[in-house]
């Protein structure tokens, strides 16, 4: 049985977005985290992407620039994956989201690494048991689902199986709290985790309401963002139930529910612009709504700035 203590080195398998951004937060707490990739190319994309994460990060508080270096030096990158996990104690699969090659990855880790290692997947969507399932070891394997970018967004769903013992919980959730981020346990393994369902709920029925002709997207987006979504970071779901009354809630959820949609299926709105190809920035700006270069920009800057003021917000609470 590990503790804590016992882990002092980290490997990612993977050195994509999520590989690279993990890496760079293991090593920002000072683990030295050996990251694998097949292809030199990406490893040195890598490398350029945490230095520029890193300085992008320091350039408002969040770190500092004479740290980018040294921490940037403890990423050890290769292209053996046995080189990355052989002695490292935790080990963090970030490759591609396809279930045989997740399953491949870590049949190859159970003869690779070392037999008290905790090993865990960073899938989205897929169930962490069935990537386990072709494994010997499949008590030491669990989810740890980050979010996007990794390197700001502090949650990471430990995501438990039917084998997961508590103590491999445990030092997955010290772990994720030591280095900064904000764990959070899922109890089972089932689709969406927790923040996807819940995330997944809301986007739902926003393109329903749509769909329905009720609002139009920027309507729909404007009434989340200057309302309710306001409250969101100070007080979620069922902290507003309590403050409310849960009877309150039931005689809400007793009128309203039935109208809420419950499609177990995509909308067909949705199916129709994809089939469109109006898939939003990536095909020229058309999604939901239209979008030029210097909005698309600019979104992307505004979320990226709002999540860095959060992030240290946060940071000045816990001092
Ligand atoms: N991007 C996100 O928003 C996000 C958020 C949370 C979790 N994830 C999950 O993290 C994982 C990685 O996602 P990403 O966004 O970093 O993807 P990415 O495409 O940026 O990186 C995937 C990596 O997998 C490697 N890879 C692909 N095929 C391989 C093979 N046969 N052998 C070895 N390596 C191979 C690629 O070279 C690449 O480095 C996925 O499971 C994804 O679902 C992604």
């Amino acid at each position: 049985m590990m503790k804590l203590e016992d882990v002092k080195k980290i490997a990612i398998i993977g050195g994509g977005n999520m590989g690279h951004g993990c890496a760079m937060v293991f090593a920002g707490a000072g683990y030295p985290v050996g990251l694998y990739s097949r292809r030199a190319e990406t490893l040195e994309k890598a490398v350029v992407g945490m230095r520029d994460d890193l300085t992008f990060l320091a350039e408002r508080g969040l770190g500092r620039l004479e740290d980018v270096e040294a921490t940037v030096g403890l990423v050890k990158t290769t292209q053996d994956m046995e080189e990355a996990a052989a002695d490292a104690d935790f080990v963090l699969e970030c490759v591609a989201e396809d279930m045989t090659l997740k399953q491949d990855i870590f049949q190859k880790l159970d003869q690779m690494c070392r037999p008290e290692a905790i090993l865990a997947t960073n899938t989205s969507v897929m169930s962490p048991t069935e990537i386990a399932s072709t494994s010997e070891r499949r008590e030491r394997i669990l989810g740890t689902h980050w979010w996007n970018p990794p390197f700001l967004i502090p949650l990471v769903e430990v995501v438990q199986t039917e084998e997961t013992p508590q103590w491999v919980i445990d030092v997955t959730m010290d772990l994720h709290w030591k280095i900064g981020k904000h764990p959070v346990h899922a109890k089972k393994d089932v689709p969406g985790f927790i923040a996807n369902r819940l995330q997944h709920a809301l986007w739902r029925e926003a393109i329903s309401i749509v769909e329905r002709g009720i609002a139009d997207p920027a309507t729909v987006d404007e009434s989340l963002k200057f309302g309710p979504g306001l409250r969101l970071p100070v007080m979620a779901p069922l902290e507003n139930a309590d403050l409310v009354g849960l009877d309150l809630t039931y005689s809400i959820h007793s009128y309203v529910l039935r109208h809420l949609e419950d499609s177990h299926e995509p909308s067909a709105l949705l199916k129709e612009k994809v089939d469109k190809g109006e898939l939003g920035f990536k095909s020229g700006g058309v999604g939901f709504q239209t979008w030029t270069p210097e909005q698309q920009k600019a979104l992307r800057a505004n979320m990226l700035d709002y999540l860095c003021k959060a992030v240290r917000e946060m940071r000045e609470k816990d001092e």
